[in-house]
């Protein structure tokens, strides 16, 4: 029999444009999705290996996540939510919360993809120039949305929103996620606003700073009241066993977590310098340099490092913007100096 796929699909899902992931090649030196190349702490990887044989068991262990989340955050377990990474929390947010949706513009793509998704209505306004944060005109624009998202430190631009800035949006009084899966190069959070303003709603992640990036948990830090609506809509075993290991095992060491957190912040300014005598770029809060490099085009500088087999994210032209952008992530010591090498042979 027949089927005509056309009439039976949710007509917005053809306007979808999906996330596409950074590339990886097996022996290349991954600099392409904010991934922390140190790995995880070795008591992560002991007690995954331990726990393997037990996977037969559904996981059992969200109130122990929560609880050991809630430490680490100074908060209490009703505060958290756990997820299948931060992706899961962007969407768990807009199944509870109805548009308008607003973010800016260039951000991390799945406010927008999320929206689409969903089938939420959603625009966006540019950053400044310079990529700073344009507090008024986000204002103004937030009168017709319903819920506002802002990522600090922002991905692709590694720049940040001052913390009185963020302030102002709450007092909107809107449901406003603040996107922070950069938190642990920065070390400042919005999180001191959570007691006054309950519309807000916190991201992290395990993906970037403990480097848990394969195993997909996160976390919001929001209002108990928020709390309860988001477990509402999660799917009840969205956070697997393995991750819940990894997560209580990355919280008993977060030492370990911290000294590479030390390293790739210090590389970091390493790099800004070496990169800014070749392009232009902006000064980053998180774990990677967005970097200017017109009049070469985007494409041409990834294809000159893939040459080199260092792969960093192409990211082209940004609408309204001057330039051609590449995202390239700190690794680890020696894959920085490789790729400082290589950056002096182009
Ligand atoms: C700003 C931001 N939020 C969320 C994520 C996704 O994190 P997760 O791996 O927890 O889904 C990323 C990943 O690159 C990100 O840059």
């Amino acid at each position: 029999m027949d089927f005509e796929l056309g009439s039976r699909v949710k007509e917005h899902i053809y306007d979808v444009d999906p996330y596409i992931p950074g590339e990886m090649v097996e022996g290349y030196i991954k600099l392409a999705s904010n991934e922390n190349n140190y790995g995880p702490s070795p008591k992560v990887v002991e007690a995954l290996r331990e726990y393997a044989d037990r996977v037969n068991i559904y996981p059992y262990m969200n109130r122990e996540v929560r609880e050991a989340i809630a430490e680490y955050c100074n908060l209490s377990r009703e505060n958290i939510t756990a997820g299948n990474g931060s992706d899961e929390l962007i969407e768990l947010v807009l199944k509870v919360f109805r548009g308008p949706v607003l973010y800016f513009n260039p951000t991390f793509g799945e406010y927008r993809i999320c929206s689409q998704i969903l089938g939420e209505k959603c625009s966006y306004i540019n950053l400044e120039q310079d990529f700073s944060f344009p507090l008024n005109r986000y204002l103004k624009k937030a009168e017709k949305a319903n819920i506002l998202f802002l990522c600090s430190p922002n991905n692709p631009t590694g720049t940040v929103i001052p913390l009185k800035d963020i302030e102002k949006i709450l007092e909107l009084g809107k449901p406003a996620v603040v996107d922070e899966a950069y938190f642990e190069f920065y070390g400042e959070t919005s999180a001191s606003l959570l007691e006054e303003h309950g519309n807000l709603i916190i991201l992290r992640t395990f993906s970037k700073a403990f480097a848990l990036g394969g195993l997909r948990i996160g976390y919001a830090i929001s209002s108990p009241e928020v709390a309860g609506l988001l477990y509402k809509v999660k799917q009840p075993f969205s956070v697997n066993s393995f991750a819940e290991v990894a997560a209580l095992a990355a919280l008993e060491d977060v030492a370990f977590m911290k000294k590479n957190v030390e390293k790739i912040k210090e590389d970091r300014e390493m790099l800004y310098r070496k990169l800014s005598d070749r392009f232009r770029v902006y000064e980053s809060d998180a774990n990677f340099i967005l970097v200017d490099s017109s009049p070469m085009t985007s494409q041409e500088l990834f294809n000159r490092l893939y040459e080199k087999k260092i792969i960093v994210r192409r990211l082209g032209s940004f609408p309204g913007f001057r330039g051609e952008y590449t995202r390239i992530s700190v690794g680890s010591s020696e894959e920085n100096r490789k790729l400082i090498q290589a950056l002096d042979r182009i």
